[in-house]
C-alpha cells in the first residue's frame, strides 16, 4: 500500500474553496493551526470552548501516515467538534493542531449542491478549468460512472454518500475526515459503502479518521480505534486482526466487548 507521504510542505495550496469538502488555505495560523504537518494530523493540548462549556480539554493525538482510525465516543463528547478543528473549519481553539495540507471531509448529509450535476459536484472547488475526466474517474472508482450526468435529487442515499466519497477522493488527501458517513444509509447499502470505504483507503492509502457510534463497524474497518469522553482520548487501542476481519472470531468478540464496556455498555 502507498502512502502517498511524506510531502513537502512546498507542495502547492490545496484546490479547493469548498469548507465541507476539503482543505483550506495552506500555513500555519496564528491561533496554532498549521498544515504543513509531517504527520497527518499532530495535536497537543487542544481545548476548545463553547462559552462556558469545554468540549475538549486538552487533547492531544497523533495519526500515523495511512493508519485508518475510528473515533468512538459517547453523544455530545466532541468528535464532530474535532473533526471540524482537523479540518480547519473551526480556528477558535487554543493548543497546537498540524494537519495534512491535503485533506478533505465527508459528513453524514452528502451535502451536494442541486443545481449542479453530480460531476461538477465532484470538483467543486478545485482550481482551474473545470475537469471533467478528473470527475468521472473518481465517480467510476465509487461506482457511480453511470451517475455523472444527473442532478443529485436524482440520486439514492447511498449513490448520494459514494458521490460525496468521490469529491473527497479527487483531492487525493493524505487525511480523509469521516464524521458518521454511513449512518443514514439502510443497513445493507451501508455494509456496501463500508466496504467501499475500506476498498478505498487499501488503493489510497490516505490516513482515515472515521467518527462512528458502531463499534462493529470501527473494529471491521480500522487499524486503530479511540475512545474519547471528558474531553479528551480515554482510551487508545490497535486493532490487529487479519483482514477480511471476522466477527465472529473470540478475539474480535472479545475487543467489542472491551470497547463497549469502554462506552459504558456492559
Ligand atoms: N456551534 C456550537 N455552539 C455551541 N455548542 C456547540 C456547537 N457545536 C457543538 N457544540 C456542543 O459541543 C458538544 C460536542 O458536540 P459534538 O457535535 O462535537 O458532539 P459529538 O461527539 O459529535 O456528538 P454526536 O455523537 O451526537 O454527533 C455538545 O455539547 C454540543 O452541544
Ligand atoms: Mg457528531
Amino acid at each position: 500500500m502507498a502512502t502517498g507521504f511524506p510531502r513537502s510542505v512546498t507542495e502547492s495550496a490545496p484546490e479547493t474553496a469548498n469548507p465541507d469538502t476539503a482543505a483550506p488555505a495552506a500555513g500555519p495560523a496564528d491561533d496554532g493551526t498549521a498544515s504543513t504537518a509531517a504527520l497527518p494530523a499532530t495535536v497537543r493540548g487542544l481545548t476548545k470552548s463553547f462559552g462556558d462549556n469545554t468540549v475538549i480539554d486538552g487533547l492531544d493525538l497523533d495519526i500515523q501516515p495511512g493508519q485508518f482510525v475510528a473515533l468512538l465516543g459517547p453523544s455530545g463528547c466532541g468528535k464532530s467538534t474535532l473533526l471540524r478543528i482537523l479540518a480547519d473549519l473551526d480556528r477558535e481553539i487554543t493548543g497546537e493542531v498540524q494537519v495534512a495540507q491535503r485533506r478533505a471531509v465527508a459528513f453524514q448529509a452528502p451535502r451536494l449542491l442541486p443545481w449542479k450535476r453530480v460531476w461538477r459536484n465532484v470538483i467543486l472547488g478545485l482550481r482551474g478549468k473545470p475537469n471533467r475526466a478528473r470527475a468521472v474517474a473518481a465517480l467510476e472508482e465509487v461506482g457511480l460512472g453511470h451517475r455523472v450526468d444527473v442532478w443529485p435529487k436524482v440520486l439514492s442515499g447511498g449513490e448520494a454518500q459514494r458521490a460525496s466519497l468521490a469529491r473527497a477522493l479527487v483531492r487525493e488527501p493524505d487525511l480523509l475526515l469521516l464524521d458518521e458517513p454511513f449512518s443514514a444509509l439502510d443497513a445493507l447499502t451501508r455494509l456496501k459503502v463500508q466496504a467501499l470505504v475500506g476498498e478505498l483507503w487499501q488503493r489510497h492509502g490516505c490516513a482515515i479518521l472515521l467518527v462512528t457510534h458502531d463499534v462493529e463497524e470501527a473494529l471491521l474497518l480500522a487499524d486503530r480505534v479511540l475512545v474519547m469522553n471528558d474531553g479528551g482520548i480515554v482510551h487508545d487501542q490497535l486493532v490487529e486482526h487479519p483482514r477480511p476481519r471476522d466477527v465472529s472470531a473470540p478475539a474480535f468478540v472479545a475487543q467489542r466487548a472491551e470497547l463497549l464496556s469502554w462506552l459504558g455498555v456492559h
